[in-house]
């Protein structure tokens, strides 16, 4: 399978990424592209941090293009995941002595990145906000209709709640305006919001599996950063394998038990996020609301075991 993801690492998109150059050496994955997007920080260091992650994991020959650096919904107040993702945002994790070969000042080569992904057949797989995404859809609304589902990674449907507001999801918060766009577009998504990724847990005892190889260090380091955040943050035990999970399903689309429907994301305002979702058979966003946990948690675990 041919995918491209679109994100904004972030700790989470970076093991996201790891997991899938695991299922790459296994033939399982073919990773062609990746773009990047505004989302836990700035535009340039989602670029730079998906460049460094895919040199250290072997695959300096995947192209890294910078997509949009601001969401389309204006933000009247700065809104960043530093807090969770650290200054760099990898936790600590970044070698700022490593050369940033992202490709900047190409949001027009994103679009086309994004648009050949889909008319080739590709699985799309977007784990930051859906600014890039939304774009491109706008640039070419008969996407919709292509038969490739998009897994992408946000929305919150009450149980547990939002994570930035008590009921947004931070991807969906970031941007409301492009996953309100990208919900009503039509095209088939296969959603994982937080109602699943927050049921799904690495924890320091899973590190033990983890290879001695240096990409194996790097994974660890950003596990163990994570999990740190995550007791720091929000008092558990484990971090949230938010984008994994998304990465995982894209690939093994039976971990999730889905709800198929129309969703409506609330585009602005203080509820900017907030989603809803019409249950209907006939609907083009399957709202993964059931996940088969332990099943999750091996195969996230068996891929980076790989590296
Ligand atoms: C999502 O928000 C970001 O902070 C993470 O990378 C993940 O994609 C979780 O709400
Ligand atoms: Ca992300």
């Amino acid at each position: 399978m041919e995918l491209l993801i679109d994100c904004d690492p972030g700790i989470d998109d970076a093991i996201a990424i790891a997991y899938l150059a695991g299922e790459q050496q296994v033939g399982r994955v073919s990773l062609t592209a990746v773009t990047t997007v505004r989302g836990n920080l700035d535009a340039s260091t989602s670029g730079r941090n998906a460049a460094f992650v895919l040199d250290r994991l072997g695959l300096q020959h995947v192209p890294v293009l910078r997509g949009a650096a601001d969401p389309l919904t204006p933000l009247a107040t700065q809104v960043d995941a530093e807090a969770f993702h650290g200054p760099d945002g990898l936790g600590g994790c970044h070698d700022h002595a490593h050369p940033d070969r992202s490709e900047s000042d190409t949001p027009l080569a994103v679009l086309r990145a994004l648009l050949r992904a889909v008319e080739t057949g590709h699985t799309l797989l977007a784990t930051g906000p859906l600014t890039n995404v939304a774009l491109a859809l706008r640039a070419a609304p008969e996407l919709a209709s292509s038969p490739n589902r998009i897994v992408v990674m946000g929305g919150a449907f009450g149980s547990p709640g939002g994570n930035i507001t008590p009921t947004a999801e931070y991807n969906f918060h970031l941007d409301g305006l492009a996953a309100a766009e990208v919900a009503t577009s039509g095209a088939p998504i296969t959603l994982i919001p937080l109602d699943v990724t927050e049921r799904v847990l690495i924890s320091h005892a899973d590190l033990a599996g983890l290879p001695e190889s240096p990409v194996g260090h790097l994974v660890r380091r950003l596990l163990e950063a994570s999990i740190h955040i995550h007791q720091r943050e929000m008092g558990i035990s484990g971090c949230i394998m938010h984008d994994a999970l998304a990465a995982a399903v894209s690939v093994d689309p039976t971990l999730v038990g889905c709800t198929p429907g129309y969703l409506h994301v609330v585009p602005d305002g203080d509820d900017r996020g907030r989603c809803e979702l019409a249950p209907d058979t006939e609907g083009p966003v399957d709202v993964a609301l059931d996940v088969d946990v332990e099943r999750a948690r091996s195969v996230i675990l068996e891929s980076l075991s790989r590296l």
